[in-house]
């Protein structure tokens, strides 16, 4: 049998285990948790807590999931800093961008990219990320494809392939849509769970972007969509059209889409996640995503940091959280459950079994509930509250992943 270690004298306890706590939504006063090995074995008030191996004192602190990042783009070489200060200076982002860091990329060997991302994990993890989602999407040739696919599967908790980032430099349109459908999707499919396309004016228009959502369904992969991020276009309403588990950015929404990506999750089906991703709007000087109409409609929202050297280069989600109760007007509870519980779904984690590439079968993340996987994070704070009332403060005390202490 497993060690035991009981997290004790909690004062705010943040589960979005409704069944626990059902006027508050899930959230519990003078509680605690019990860990057995790498999955949640017990919750509930600090007083009923049953004895336990260890005891660690959260000293009236507020426990919550660890942050579950839907969506980054962390295998990369090179920076942008020169395209930021420019943007800084009054000039737009572009998608082209993105081919200079597809530049470095080729050029920087592996251990320089496993270096770069091991950095950005340790990072997040230090923020209190216990769950991460990365991308391919800065090699667009197939050995660089696979390259990134292997290194991010070393690192991140989910892997998504992202060949349909740009059309690269010197390529022509039709025959590199057909290598990402065909080759490059052969080739990479073994190493990553989901297909992603950026689906906008300067990437891939809305056929091509159905192309390659059609190809990853059938390889039996999921998928997700970058849509709606500069202006407004099909994005949106292509991926409730093809299943997808996620859509990200939906900075430029109309209320056919807002009612599509709500809709989708009517009559208990499995819907599509509208995510968004408050640093990167702010970095790009873009609107902000309308994460408050789309909550108000019965989306499931998700806030991710969108991390990448071009226009989101933080990995903060005290940061995503605090910007989207500050900026886009979610309560402290809905931003703190789209960046945990939200994320999960997004990736397809939110319930108990979920396999990973390995064949391991796993806890829910996002939640804390008995069976559930032991991700969670204290922060220095009494309540989850003090994550926009105090934003920008080192609030992360201590973090546990699969049961472990990892800060
Ligand atoms: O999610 N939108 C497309 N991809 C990234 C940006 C990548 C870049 O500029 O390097 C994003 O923002």
């Amino acid at each position: 049998m497993s060690t035991t270690l009981l997290i004790d004298d909690i004062g705010e306890l943040t589960t979005h285990d409704e069944s626990l706590a059902p006027e508050t939504g899930g959230r519990l006063r003078d509680a605690a948790v019990i860990v057995e090995g790498d999955r949640i074995a017990w919750v509930g008030p600090a007083a009923d807590a049953p004895a336990a191996d260890e005891r660690f004192d959260a000293a009236g602190r507020a426990l919550l999931p660890g942050w579950v990042d839907s969506h980054t783009h962390m295998v990369f070489g090179g920076d942008r800093t020169a395209e930021f200060e420019a943007r800084m200076a009054g000039q737009s982002y572009a998608a082209g961008g993105i081919n200079v860091t597809v530049q470095a990329t080729r050029a920087a060997s592996d251990a320089q990219l496993g270096a770069n991302l091991e950095r950005l994990v340790s990072e997040a993890r230090r923020g209190g990320t216990t769950t991460l989602e990365t991308k391919t999407g800065y090699g667009l040739d197939v050995e660089n494809e696979v390259r990134s696919a292997r290194i991010a599967a070393e690192h991140a908790d989910a892997v998504t392939f992202l060949g349909a980032h740009l059309v690269p430099a010197g390529a022509d349109p039709a025959e590199y849509l057909d290598l990402v459908c065909g080759p490059m999707l052969d080739a990479v499919a073994p190493l990553v769970s989901a297909v992603d396309v950026f689906c906008e004016t300067g990437a891939f228009d809305g056929a091509a972007s159905a192309r390659v959502l059609e190809a990853a369904a059938a390889k039996g992969l999921a998928t997700r969509v970058h849509g709606n991020q500069l202006e407004h276009g099909p994005g949106a309403r292509l991926a409730v059209e093809h299943g997808a588990l996620s859509v990200d950015h939906l900075a430029f929404l109309d209320d056919a889409d807002v009612e599509a990506l709500a809709g989708s999750w009517s009559g208990g089906r499995r819907g599509t996640v509208a995510t968004v991703l408050p640093a990167c709007d702010l970095s790009t000087r873009m609107p902000l995503a309308p994460a408050r109409r789309l909550v108000d409609s019965g989306a499931v929202v998700a806030i991710a940091s969108n991390c990448n050297p071009g226009t989101s280069y933080t990995n903060s989600m005290n940061f995503c959280v605090a910007t989207a109760v500050l900026q886009m007007r979610l309560t402290v509870q809905e931003a703190v459950r789209a960046a945990t519980l939200g994320g999960a779904i997004a990736l397809g984690m939110h319930e108990d079994g979920w396999t990973s590439p390995s064949g391991k079968v796993h806890g829910a993340v996002g939640v804390i509930r008995p069976g559930a996987c032991a991700d969670l994070q204290l922060l220095d704070a009494p309540s989850v509250t003090h994550l926009a009332y105090r934003p920008g403060m080192p609030l992360t005390a201590a973090v546990w992943r699969g049961g472990k202490r990892v800060v």
